[in-house]
């Protein structure tokens, strides 16, 4: 198989010096109470698993997964509940933790879905953001970068499901 290093646009450094202060500022805003954490699979997997070894909190620890895209590099416009999560969420605090918000699509769905079953808080994590596709008003309450309009991968994110196990986000070039 040929081997192909993509471009980096965000170095593994970056993004543990990012992750330390997002879970600084995750700490200091619950204070003493237990969250649960929803990651976002399969995209958020590595995110999460850095991100809360940084928030100093009691934390419950759910998955859950909804797909959009297929493999392509362009959202098919409806998301689909794959994997719901466990856990009851009624009266708890939540953190979904999410790898990207491109549309908004995602976030949206997976908003309404959890705000039906009454958890006391809400608040996303997201490490990515591209303003440049969103279509749908998502709160982003606390961001790892935002990005110019290219396709990112590594750091959990894929394409066709290759590429998550990258240490940084690179981007991936025509005809890779
Ligand atoms: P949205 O629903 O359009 O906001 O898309 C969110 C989902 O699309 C993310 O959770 C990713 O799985 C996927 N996605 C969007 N942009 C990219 C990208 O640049 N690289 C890899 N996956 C992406």
């Amino acid at each position: 198989m040929e081997l192909y290093t993509p471009e980096v646009l965000i170095s593994e450094e970056e993004i543990a010096l990012r992750i330390n202060a997002l879970g600084k500022a995750i700490t200091n805003d619950f204070e003493d109470e237990e969250l649960v954490v929803i990651c976002v699979l399969k995209g958020a997997f590595m995110f999460c698993s850095d991100l809360i070894k940084k928030i100093n909190r009691p934390i419950k620890l759910e998955f859950i997964s909804l797909s959009s895209y297929g493999d392509n590099t362009l959202s098919s416009g409806s998301v689909r509940l794959e994997m719901d999560i466990t856990g009851n969420i009624e009266g708890k605090n939540v953190l979904i933790i999410e790898d990207i918000v491109d549309s908004g699509l995602t976030i949206k769905t997976l908003m309404e879905i959890m705000s039906v079953r009454r958890p006391k808080t809400v608040r996303l994590a997201s490490l990515l953001y591209k303003p440049a596709k969103l279509k749908h008003s998502v709160k982003i309450d606390y961001l790892g970068f935002e990005i110019e309009d290219k396709f990112v991968i590594g750091y959990g994110l894929d394409y066709a499901g290759r590429y998550r196990e990258l240490p940084y986000i690179g981007v991936l070039n025509a005809g890779h």
